[in-house]
């Protein structure tokens, strides 16, 4: 029987610990160069799309961020980010939901994606996130999005995944998005593989 995707990613982060998946980095320096060129008060609602238990939120903490939503369709990944934080997790909000479904209860100035929109494989499911992205967003707000390259891997996960380039990017999010910069990136998983990302940023130009 097929696994729904709730079932596939509480599985994963139940059977494996958050430094065993490909995905893990021991920092998210990507993530942080990619706001470092971009000047965002620190004050600023900050939304992680599919942040698991990524590291990014203590490493935006410690930078001072004040406001940070981390966002996954998995609770199990989200436990294992607040176990970490410890304390510091009650200055975090925390919202297990499917991207696709989530209605945001407000509209963020940062919207960051690592490693999320490249499984959302049918234009359906892209148009819902799209739906969400306009509701979640305030205009001049920043999106980044982060994956797979057209040469990347093809499955993630043992998910199939669509790979990106910006124009596929871009025409997905649609005309109230600017596409500011965009750029290559190599992850290598804990194993030592290649991975080749996309990064783009864009910027919510009206409403
Ligand atoms: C490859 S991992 C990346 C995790 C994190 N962004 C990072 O960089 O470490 C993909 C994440 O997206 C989450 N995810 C997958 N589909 C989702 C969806 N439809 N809605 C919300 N989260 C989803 C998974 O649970 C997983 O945590």
């Amino acid at each position: 029987m097929t696994e729904e995707p709730q079932q596939h990613w509480d599985r994963v982060y139940s059977d494996k610990a958050p430094s065993e998946v490909s995905w893990f980095q021991s920092e998210p320096r990507p993530s942080l160069t990619a706001l470092a060129r971009f000047d965002v008060p620190h004050t600023t609602p900050f939304v992680d799309i599919g942040g698991g238990a990524s590291n990014l939120v203590d490493a935006l903490l410690a930078c001072g961020w004040s406001d940070v939503t981390v966002v996954d369709i998995a609770a199990p990944a989200l436990a294992a980010a607040q176990a970490r934080l410890g304390e510091a997790a009650a200055g975090v909000f925390w919202e297990a939901a499917d991207i696709t479904r989530w209605n945001p209860p407000r509209r963020y100035r940062v919207w960051h994606d690592r490693a999320v929109f490249h499984f959302l494989t049918e234009p359906e499911q892209r148009g819902a996130y799209r739906r969400a992205l306009l509701e979640g967003t305030a205009p001049d707000a920043l999106v980044i999005i982060a994956t797979f390259a057209p040469d990347g891997p093809e499955k993630c996960s043992d998910l199939p995944v669509q790979r990106h380039d910006a124009a596929s990017l871009a025409a997905a999010l649609g005309s109230e998005f600017t596409l500011l910069d965009d750029w290559r990136e190599e992850h290598l998983t804990p194993w030592g593989a290649a991975q080749k990302f996309i990064w783009c940023v864009f910027r919510r130009d009206s409403d």
